[in-house]
């Protein structure tokens, strides 16, 4: 039996049950996801207790509580102390060790529509907004040694918070949002990551991507709506496009990876998610 679960709040409308029971189907492993929504009431430390005597092979850790769970971890993984989220919880014989898979899954998921895309480390690369999202994406982007990463956003230090991370190999320069307009014709892969046209807010955008290059391609980490008003802009500008449900299906499969060192194909996960987001 494979115990895995996911702690957050609100849950009830989570899609990850859905995916990891066709991850536990696809690698032949009977098993089960639970939720466990903890209300801001809660007592995180009982719950978090009651999860641990449950003897789960591991849970996700989803908002608002990526960084609260870490003091009640045995270990961190380096790449979660940096970015200074959890994700990914594995029980390893009793200790439990965090993870965060957000941005190296979102980065699988750029690389499994456009294959090539890890090799051409000189594309340029524009990251809009600063919150969690983007701190584990800049982190992945920097890690695998992009060139020039920018960030933008409404609020200048977060974005000078993130470029803290910055490793060796990389150049970053934060931006205004409105900078970012008069610049957009210097990016060959611009990263939308605020919550800016998640429902119910979705017809909004922050910035034009007018004067985008045909060859760019724009990424949306929204899913709910799957097609934002940004991926819209970007299809009639002719560039290419990429969906958020992607990052959720690949980020899943990492930690699924880390519980059960399977790394299951996504086939046609892709699609299915889409339908059912479509659906809702
Ligand atoms: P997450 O952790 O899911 O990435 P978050 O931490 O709430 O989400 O971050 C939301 C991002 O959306 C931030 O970059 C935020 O900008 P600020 O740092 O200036 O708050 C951005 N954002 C949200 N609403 C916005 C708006 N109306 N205009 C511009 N940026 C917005």
């Amino acid at each position: 039996m494979c115990q895995l679960g996911l702690i957050g709040f609100p849950i009830k409308h989570s899609l990850s049950p859905w995916i990891h029971e066709q991850f536990l189907q696809k690698a032949n492993l009977n098993g089960s996801y639970t939720l466990f929504e903890i209300e801001p009431d809660d007592a995180f430390s009982d719950v978090i207790d009651d999860i641990k005597g449950r003897n789960l092979d591991g849970f996700n850790v989803t908002v608002p509580y990526k960084q609260t769970i870490i003091p009640y971890l045995d270990e961190i993984d380096p790449e979660a102390e940096k970015i200074g989220a959890v994700n990914t919880v594995l029980n390893d014989n009793g200790r439990w060790i965090g993870y965060n898979t957000d941005g190296k899954g979102y980065l699988r998921s750029l690389e499994s529509k456009f294959p090539n895309l890890l090799a051409e480390k000189t594309r340029k690369i524009l990251i809009l907004g600063a919150g969690g999202a983007a701190r584990g994406i800049y982190y992945a982007l920097t890690a695998a040694d992009f060139e020039q990463v920018d960030i933008a956003n409404r609020t200048i230090n977060s974005a000078n918070e993130i470029a803290k991370l910055k490793g060796e190999s990389t150049n970053t320069t934060v931006l205004s949002l409105a900078e970012v307009e008069n610049k957009i014709s210097e990016y060959d892969i611009f990263i939308q990551t605020s919550s800016v046209g998640m429902n119910p807010n979705h017809e909004d955008a922050i910035v034009s991507l007018e004067g985008i290059k045909e060859s760019s391609i724009v990424s949306d980490i929204v899913y709910q709506p799957i097609d934002t008003a940004i991926l819209r802009e970007a299809r009639s500008l002719n560039a290419s496009v990429h969906f958020g449900h992607t990052m959720l299906l690949y980020q899943a499969q990492y930690a699924f990876e880390i519980w059960t060192g399977q790394r299951v194909p996504i086939g046609s996960m892709d699609e299915e998610l889409q339908l059912i987001l479509e659906g809702r």
